[in-house]
């Protein structure tokens, strides 16, 4: 019935995704694990954003890949939300890394588009190691070519295989082929087969994006070793 709590995009449900303030609030709930979605910034730095177009979450328009770091961090990415979270900013992965150090461990979920990934790979990595985060770090990702790249530079790099059509064989076939730690599928895609099937490779098995309190019972019920939810506060304390 034990498994990770992980808080999806921070605490999303009640926070402005990815800003500080959502990785604030995940840590006072005490969870395991943070997942977070990174891109490459035009001058080279992995900042914490899930589109790759401004004008959802933060102000302004363009492909996030065409700006610096300090130009998205001038931009407000809290208001969407609400009006108070006015303050709120594009955080870097680094200060991500500062802030949730020795507390919750990330699962870094890479959304870099196909001609950024050898790059946003290589910074990744390097940040990883100078933070001396790798080891505890799940790097995950839709896109195979993405997670063959970080494996190209760093064996021992644990990586987690997204997943989100009914099929979920090719998902394993990719999780072996790269040497994965875990898998990620859409969690409305397993069942007691696929747990089965997970513990008999040897990954670890953790969904997203679960909300409902009946599903997150269900799913720790039928034994998942991780559940990302955008409340937390709906994953029960180990
Ligand atoms: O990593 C799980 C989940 O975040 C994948 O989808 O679109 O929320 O990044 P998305
Ligand atoms: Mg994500």
């Amino acid at each position: 019935m034990s498994y990770a709590r992980i808080a999806h995009r921070g605490a999303a449900g009640t926070r402005p995704e990815l800003t500080p303030a959502a990785f604030t609030r995940a840590l006072e709930l005490g969870v395991d694990m943070i997942e977070l979605d990174v891109q490459l910034t035009g001058d080279g730095a992995l900042v914490v954003l899930h589109d790759r177009l401004l004008g959802r979450t933060v102000a302004g328009s363009g492909p996030v890949r065409e700006r610096t770091l300090a130009e998205l961090q001038a931009l407000d990415a809290g208001t969407w939300f609400a009006a108070r979270w006015v303050s709120e900013r594009v955080p870097s992965l680094d200060q991500v890394l500062a802030l949730t150090s020795g507390r919750a461990a990330l699962n870094v979920e890479i959304k870099s588009p196909p001609q950024d990934w050898p790059a946003t790979a290589a910074a990744l990595v390097s940040l990883l190691e100078q933070r001396g985060r790798l080891a505890e770090t799940i790097i995950s990702c839709f896109d195979m070519g993405a997670l063959a790249a970080v494996r190209e530079r760093a064996p021992a790099a644990r990586l987690g295989v997204l997943w989100h059509s009914a099929d979920l064989a090719p998902m394993f076939a990719r999780a072996a082929a790269l040497g994965a730690a875990a898998v990620h599928p859409l969690w409305s895609l397993v069942d007691a087969a696929v747990v089965v099937e997970a513990r008999r490779r040897g990954l670890r098995l953790n969904v997203w994006t679960v909300n409902q309190p009946d599903a997150i019972a269900a799913l720790a019920q039928l034994g998942v070793d991780g559940i990302i939810s955008d409340f937390p506060e709906r994953l029960l304390p180990a």
